[in-house]
């Protein structure tokens, strides 16, 4: 499932994190792939202090889920890359990534947390979730943001959306 909101700031993150702390405490396998290379917030929301992979790594081939983190709350994640020379990765690879990892059925949720905007980062998410979640503030520029998202979504395809 995607989490995106168009805006940031508006909780995405934080929602994802916590969403996938309480799946775990429920006994569900939960993955959180950090798909906000420009400002990646994942793995210090989730409080862990160290980790070997990153995303980037795992497009490079040079490691495999597998080694993904599991945090102290019970949660895999894959951290974006904090090195800015990572930021030239590939978003079209994110697609065939999760594709795979959906047929290996070794989690029950994979959640993506999205960039904000349109940019190549938030819209790799759009095209790779089969279920999108609008998260948004109720301000005008917040919800306008988010409709715009929803708008270029429904003009990819058609998606399950909720809106929260
Ligand atoms: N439900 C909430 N109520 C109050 N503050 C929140 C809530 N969700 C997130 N925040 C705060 O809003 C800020 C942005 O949250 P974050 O999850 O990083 O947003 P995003 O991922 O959309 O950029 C953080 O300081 C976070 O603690
Ligand atoms: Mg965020």
């Amino acid at each position: 499932m995607g989490i995106v909101s168009g805006k940031g700031g508006v909780g995405k993150t934080t929602f994802a994190v916590n969403l996938a702390i309480a799946l775990s405490r429920f006994g569900k396998k939960v993955l959180i792939i950090d798909c906000n290379i420009s400002t990646p917030h994942v793995a210090y929301y989730l409080g862990a202090e160290s980790y070997s992979i990153n995303l980037s790594n795992i497009f490079k081939g040079e490691v495999d889920v597998k080694f993904a983190p599991l945090s102290h709350h019970g949660v895999m994640f894959i951290p974006a890359s904090e090195d800015l020379k990572d930021m030239d990765i590939d978003f079209e690879k994110l697609n065939t990534y999760v594709s795979k990892l959906d047929k290996k059925n070794t989690f029950d949720f994979i959640f993506l947390d999205s960039a904000p905007g349109l940019g190549d980062e938030a819209v790799s998410v759009l095209k790779t979730a089969k279920e999108i979640l609008f998260i948004t503030t109720p301000t005008v520029p917040n919800i306008t943001d988010m409709v715009r998202c929803a708008e270029f979504l429904s003009n990819l395809e058609h998606k399950e959306m909720r809106n929260m």
